[in-house]
């Protein structure tokens, strides 16, 4: 969790450290916080005149080098209201947006944090796991720490080395004590040309820009400087200049590096007209789809090609089971994948919370493929299973969305899902993808195992399909909030679907619960009979995933249930199915698509659900109350 941003060239910094924090928010807004190296005053007199050209407007009263920090409890826009009015004019600082994990949210407890003597400050993504003992082994060398934090030991024990290191050497000895993860942006006052930044464990790309540096946690910060982009691995470290960056590793070894040219447009990271990210996202479903399968599937040949598979296509061959892997939203796509690969690829597959996973004795060999699913590709728990599943021996595979993340990184092979930037906390259009390419797969893995030409072409076609039919019940969004309006009232609900679409049941649960904060319980509709039928009242409404497929007249009885119990049904249903419109209260229509597809469509009205009833109760649905985008601690 947390967003770091850093800036280091020409420009005042402050701008570049707001618009940047602005884009990191989703990682992370319970506080946020900025430190600028201000150089020394500039006036007529003094010796410390800067060259003309090169003139640095003043700032630090006292004609030496300052380093300014101002620090907000909430948004990043609470921060810039504080910021405003003061004359910041350094071009080298760093900045932080917080997500707590040590320490209650507060400005004592914002980064940047600092040492003793106020020379050295940073910001931190991630988790000091040996802070304790750190911390009380510096305060026995009579440190004093000002906040709650695991962060700050970082920034005394630099301080500690510092008295005989210079602040590289500082830094690499202070990191080699560290136990936890770091994503780290550090300044200090004697040497103040330099950000230095080192990642283990939490991302941290650097933007190459002419005559300055941009780092940030994730390159939606990044890309509007520049689109070259070098993306730091686990135990490097960069120190930057405004000329040169110089990346080492823990052992002071130089690494050379090379940029990646990265191709998400500026344009593609915001809003464009719609009133959320959120919205935006499930607006952008038919083109995310669209360019997960792109230049992948050959209709005529009932194939696939995936690339990123390419080394490992032998090997995939030889699998006799698959573990997916993953969190949340995430989990559910391989749910529904599961229901895929193994009704079409004939395959075993096993779907697990990867926090749990990373924790069992998973039974793992060589023919057990694992697949980690996951947008962000830093989920910590997924990272987690993955690196479990590979000193297992298994063959690890990754289904990410974000380019050189660290779960893409870290996995033997995989299939980027090619959705874009996905800024709104709940997950629309990175679960569409997924379940994309979970299709392909299916496509990919069945015909290595003898799924008819006939088969393969019949997925392919449909898949192809599929954009179309979501811009179809994209046009329906009006109807949606005028049901959403119906229900806002209501503070517990219930969502069902059996085979392919319980997983989607979950998934309509999870984006109301996160969403709108009201109650909602996902169950496979043949389950509530068992236990969850005793909840339903008048009071107590339920969504039913019931398109016309293999359990329909099951999920047709599973509703007669409810409504002889006064309860109240939302319909996902077929197009052109008049027998539902009996029983339900309000149907949803979706088009006709090859059973195992459904999903991609039955989950569009869910997220429409979610979104117009978490509108209609006033929240803040791109940032919802103590989430995160990426949840990169256990
Ligand atoms: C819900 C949501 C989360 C994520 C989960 C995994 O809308 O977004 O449940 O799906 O935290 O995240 P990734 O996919 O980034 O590993």
């Amino acid at each position: 969790m947390c967003g770091i941003i850093g800036y280091i060239g020409k420009q005042k910094a402050v701008p570049i450290l707001i618009e940047g924090l602005k884009r990191l928010e989703y990682r992370g807004y319970d506080s946020a916080g900025i430190s600028v190296i201000s150089p020394p005053r500039v006036d007529e007199q003094s010796s410390l005149r800067v060259e003309a050209g090169n003139q640095q407007p003043a700032i630090s009263k006292n004609g030496k080098i300052d380093i300014i920090t101002v620090k907000a409890t909430g948004k990043v826009s609470v921060l810039e209201e504080k910021i405003n009015g003061k004359d910041i004019a350094g071009t080298i600082g760093i900045a932080h947006t917080r997500w707590a994990t040590h320490g209650k949210p507060c400005d004592k407890n914002s980064h940047p944090h600092c040492d003793c003597q106020k020379n050295i400050f940073l910001a931190h993504n991630g988790i000091v796991e040996n802070y304790q003992e750190l911390k009380d082994d510096l305060i026995k060398k009579g440190h004093k720490f000002s906040s709650e934090t695991d962060t700050e030991v970082i920034a005394h024990l630099i301080e500690e080395f510092n008295k005989k290191f210079d602040f590289k050497n500082s830094v690499l000895a202070a990191l080699k004590l560290l136990r936890g993860t770091y994503g780290l942006a550090i300044i200090n006052k004697k040497e103040p040309d330099k950000i230095i930044v080192a990642r283990l464990g939490s991302p941290l790309a650097i933007g190459i820009g002419n005559g300055e540096y941009i780092i940030a946690s994730d390159f939606s910060a990044i890309i509007r400087h520049t689109d070259q982009v070098i993306f730091m691995e686990d135990g490097e470290v960069a120190i930057l200049t405004k000329e040169n960056c110089e990346i080492v590793n823990m052992k002071n070894k130089s690494i050379a590096k090379e940029a990646t040219k990265v191709e998400w447009s500026v344009e593609k990271a915001e809003k464009q007209g719609f009133d959320h990210f959120m919205l935006k996202e499930i607006f952008e479903q038919p083109d995310s789809i669209l360019d997960a399968v792109r230049g992948r599937i050959i209709e005529k040949e009932g194939m696939v090609k995936l690339g990123g598979l390419r080394d490992v296509k032998e090997k995939l061959a030889d699998i006799e089971k698959i573990v997916i892997v993953s969190c949340g939203t995430s989990y559910n796509a391989g749910l529904v994948g599961k229901y895929m690969l193994e009704e079409y690829a004939g395959i075993t597959v096993e779907v697990e919370y990867a926090s749990e996973f990373r924790y069992r004795k998973p039974l793992l060999n060589k023919n057990t493929a694992v697949i980690a699913i996951s947008q962000s590709g830093e989920t910590a728990d997924t990272l987690a299973a993955i690196r479990e599943a590979e000193n297992k021996g298994a063959l690890t595979l990754g289904i990410v969305n974000t380019v050189g993340s660290t779960i893409a990184n870290e996995t033997m092979a995989g299939v980027y899902n090619h959705a874009g930037p996905e800024i709104g906390v709940a997950s629309t259009k990175a679960f569409t993808s997924q379940l994309s390419i979970l299709a392909l797969l299916t496509i990919f893995l069945g015909r290595q195992r003898g799924m008819s030409f006939v088969t393969g072409k019949r997925i392919a076609t449909e898949m192809n399909k599929i954009p179309k039919l979501i811009a179809n019940i994209l046009k329906q969004a009006k109807d949606i909030k005028k049901i959403a309006k119906k229900y806002v009232q209501y503070q517990d609900f219930l969502y069902l679907g059996r085979k392919y679409n319980f997983p989607i049941a979950l998934e309509g649960a999870l984006k109301i619960k996160e969403i709108s904060y009201v109650h909602a319980e996902g169950f496979a509709s043949g389950e509530m009979k068992h236990g969850t039928i005793a909840l339903i009242d008048k009071n107590f409404p339920t969504v039913f995933i019931a398109p016309r497929d293999s359990v329909y007249e099951k999920n047709i009885s599973g509703m007669q249930e409810i409504k002889a119990r006064s309860g109240k049904i939302i319909a996902i249903a077929t197009v052109g199915d008049k027998e539902i419109k009996k029983i339900a209260d309000d149907v949803i229509y979706i088009p006709k698509t090859l059973e195992m597809l459904t999903p991609l469509l039955s989950v569009i009205p869910l997220q429409f659900f979610a979104y117009y009833v978490g509108i209609l109760k006033g929240l803040d649905v791109d940032k919802p109350r103590n989430l995160a985008k990426s949840v990169t601690v256990e």
